[in-house]
């Protein structure tokens, strides 16, 4: 039987700005993906025929494209489900491959597909500092010098945060780290296509990157891995991926991600400025309606897309529950397990305040028009709540 796409809420069209959780496919993703579901389905391993050869050679294509997105020349590119994926088998793959015991460094306010396979790093016997940002979400290299102990062999820091929109310091953070012979990870699910992310000019040695937060396909991603790097695999099987990473490849999602990464990256100067402009009207709008808002993080660096507000003494779930039906915005991650953001509670904020907050994430559709129905709506709201 074949399933049926649930229907309710979408009917209603409410607006949408909840494009940090996740976006739908371009266009020209979707053109990228067709050929290789019916035409050319082979399977990329399988050299003996055809079939098999020409889904290995747009397997090879969609490579070289993504090494030109990142300017990658001297890493390779693992595939892997998404940026979770990614993230645990640079942290475990790192770590298993150091040894069995040893120290990491990375920061509270990480994504929890970070944070929790640190967890496990824990649970096996290795030892996890995390970095506390200040008020503003960033952290600095003193910080990261102060907490190096002599073992410490992988530090993991997010590029772009997926909450509050800020961005860390990585040149800095990674220089320290190449110093001192530590491998440095970031997790990049939220910067790139939104930002210029150039691996190796920043000196990043792992990077996790995503396809469905750049309008590519859901369900693949990959591990950027600097030469030299050692890992061990998490999975076994075929052998695929020099056996870092086997499994089949999937063609179609790995054609429609690379498709997604040149457009992003075609695209990002003109796209970074006009949704930053946006996103500033966004905010100036709700100082003037929203009488208290509080911007949470930095306002700079930040991705030109996300803004972050905390409405002091409104009660968070009402806040919610009233914007449902007109506004998708979302609280948090939307891998936040419904919990308070984990993020604002680190940068200060209350439980309280950290529930009466909205992750507010602009797409590339988003229009001058949405911006002041946005504003109009929160700033209803609130008022209706106060
Ligand atoms: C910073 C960050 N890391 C990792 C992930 C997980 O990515 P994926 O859905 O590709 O596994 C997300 C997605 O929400 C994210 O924002």
């Amino acid at each position: 039987m074949v399933a049926r796409t649930p229907t309710t809420h979408l009917s209603q069209s409410p607006l949408s700005l909840d494009h940090q959780a996740t976006t739908p496919c371009a266009p020209e993703v979707v053109e990228a993906m067709a050929p290789y579901w019916k035409e050319h389905w082979g399977n990329p391993s399988s050299r003996q025929h055809r079939l098999g050869l020409s889904a290995s050679a747009a397997v090879n294509l969609a490579r070289q494209q993504l090494n030109k997105s990142l300017a990658l020349r001297h890493s390779s590119l693992v595939f892997t489900s998404g940026a979770t994926e990614a993230n645990n088998l640079a942290l475990l793959g790192r770590a298993r491959h150091h040894g069995q015991s040893g120290h990491l460094i990375s920061v509270s306010t990480e994504h929890h597909a970070v944070l929790d396979p640190l967890r496990q790093l824990q649970r096996e016997g290795f030892r996890v500092t995390l970095l506390s940002p200040g008020g503003d979400g960033l952290i600095t290299a003193d910080q990261l010098r102060t907490a190096l102990e002599p073992d410490t062999f992988l530090v993991s820091v997010m590029a772009a945060n997926n909450e509050i929109g800020i961005l860390q310091p990585l040149q800095a953070l990674a220089a320290l780290c190449r110093e001192r012979g530590i491998s440095f990870h970031s997790d990049a699910a939220q910067a790139f296509g939104n930002m210029p992310l150039e691996p190796e000019r920043l000196g990043l040695d792992l990077v996790s990157l995503s396809a469905h937060k750049i309008y590519g396909p859901k369900g693949i991603g990959a591990l950027v891995i600097r030469d030299g790097e050692r890992l061990s695999p998490l999975l076994w099987g075929g052998g695929q991926q020099d056996g870092l990473r086997p499994g089949t490849l999937p063609t179609p999602l790995i054609m429609g991600f690379a498709a997604a990464a040149s457009l992003a990256v075609s695209d990002l100067e003109q796209s970074r400025a006009r949704r930053s402009t946006l996103r500033n009207k966004l905010w100036e709008g709700l100082q003037h309606r929203v009488p208290g808002v509080l911007m949470n993080g930095a306002a700079e660096p930040r991705l030109p897309h996300n803004l972050n507000i905390t409405i002091p003494g409104l009660n968070g779930r009402r806040l919610h529950q009233a914007l449902r039906s007109k506004l998708i915005c979302s609280s948090g991650s939307a891998c936040s397990r419904g919990e308070p953001s984990h993020v604002l509670q680190a940068l200060g904020r209350s439980r309280a305040d950290a529930e009466a907050s909205l992750r507010l994430s602009l797409g590339r559709d988003t229009t001058e028009t949405d911006i002041d129905r946005t504003i109009e709506l929160i700033s209803e709201v609130a008022f209706s709540l106060r």
